[in-house]
């Protein structure tokens, strides 16, 4: 029975697991907060967690029917994020921990978004191929273990979701900006303009999503207010096309590389069901299974940090007191 903390970006969550079991998934968005300022501001992220990160914890007990007594260990994401916002959900997890003489289990972010994989209903079990795609992360994992991933690509600017955000907002979308996207481009024509699908022709793994993200901002400007508004259904969708293009180009190389019999999808841009579609499409023609975990597990939350957590190390009281959350890099050994 693990309680996970998950404050690395702008949700704050808290969940209760047993073992791969969700008795509570508790996230409560600050999306409203930032919306007024185009994306994530990092110290006003921190404050807000501080202010809900009880709560939420308090929250995913109550729905999981489980008091703090039979908690046998507090999981919490150490990094990568935002420094300010991590040290809050480390620093109570580390209280709630230390509290009971609990281990503490530390776990790296995006671990996290491969592990909800590992989740009932239908767990998946390794090797698989996970692509991976968020507001701060876009790559490629080789997933051979429960304990962790191998990364075969990752993107060389920006990450998929934070081009989505972007464009979003140059089409006067709030933040954050991929399920308004996806919802404009779903009755907009995906072959209306030709935005240029970056690195395909390259052949390693890694992705590249700036270009797009300029390309668009030109195309806007070309057109004008006027049209822009009068086109933003069309412009929305291929806008997707070009990021769901890029995606499936890699993962079907990665895919021509190794002899993969399953893959996964992972991190928010996989609540996206253009892309879903895409994957379950490329899937079936190369005849590889497909994992697809519902949207509430895709985007940040608590549940797939306690995933993560029962296959990684756990820290015995009190050697976590000291230890450290990171904004980049990985999780210390
Ligand atoms: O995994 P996540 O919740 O947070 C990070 O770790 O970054 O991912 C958030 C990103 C945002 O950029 C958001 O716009 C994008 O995922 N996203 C979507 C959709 N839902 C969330 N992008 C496209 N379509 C969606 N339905
Ligand atoms: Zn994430």
């Amino acid at each position: 029975m693990i309680l996970a903390v998950e404050t690395s970006c702008d949700d704050t969550c808290a969940a209760v697991v047993d073992g791969p079991r969700v008795l509570a998934n508790v996230i409560s968005s600050q999306a409203a907060v930032h919306d007024r300022y185009g994306g994530v501001v990092p110290e006003v992220a921190s404050r807000h967690h501080l202010e809900l990160v009880e709560p939420v914890v308090g929250a995913a007990l109550e729905e999981a029917g489980v008091a703090l007594e039979r908690i046998e260990a507090v999981a919490v994401t150490a990094g990568p994020g935002l420094i300010g916002a991590l040290l809050v959900g480390l620093s109570s997890a580390k209280a709630i921990a230390a509290a009971r003489r609990l281990p503490l289990i530390p776990v790296d972010h995006l671990q996290g978004h491969v592990a909800a994989n590992f989740l009932e209903p239908d767990p998946l079990q390794p090797p698989f191929l996970c692509l991976l795609a968020s507001g701060g992360h876009t790559l490629l994992a080789a997933v051979h273990d429960h304990g962790g991933h191998l990364v075969l690509g990752q993107t060389l600017d920006d990450a998929a979701g934070e081009a989505i955000d972007k464009a979003a907002r140059m089409l006067g979308l709030g933040y954050p900006g991929g399920p308004a996207l996806e919802r404009l481009a779903a009755s907009g024509d995906p072959g209306a303009f030709a935005l240029p699908l970056a690195m395909t022709r390259d052949a390693g793994l890694d992705f590249s999503f700036s270009g797009l993200k300029t390309a668009m901002a030109y195309r806007c400007r070309e057109l004008g207010e006027e049209e822009v508004d009068a086109r933003r259904a069309d412009l929305a969708a291929s806008f997707q096309a070009a990021v769901v293009g890029q995606l499936i180009a890699k993962l079907e190389r990665a895919l021509e590389g190794g002899d993969w019999g399953a893959v996964a999808l992972g991190g928010g841009v996989a609540a996206n069901r253009a892309l879903r579609d895409a994957t379950a499409e490329l899937c079936e023609r190369r005849g590889a299974r497909l994992k697809l975990v519902p949207g509430e597990l895709c985007t940040d939350n608590a549940a797939m940090i306690g995933a993560a957590a029962l296959h990684a190390k756990r820290l015995p009281y009190p050697d976590y007191l000291a230890y450290d959350a990171f904004a980049a890099g990985e999780l210390a050994a």
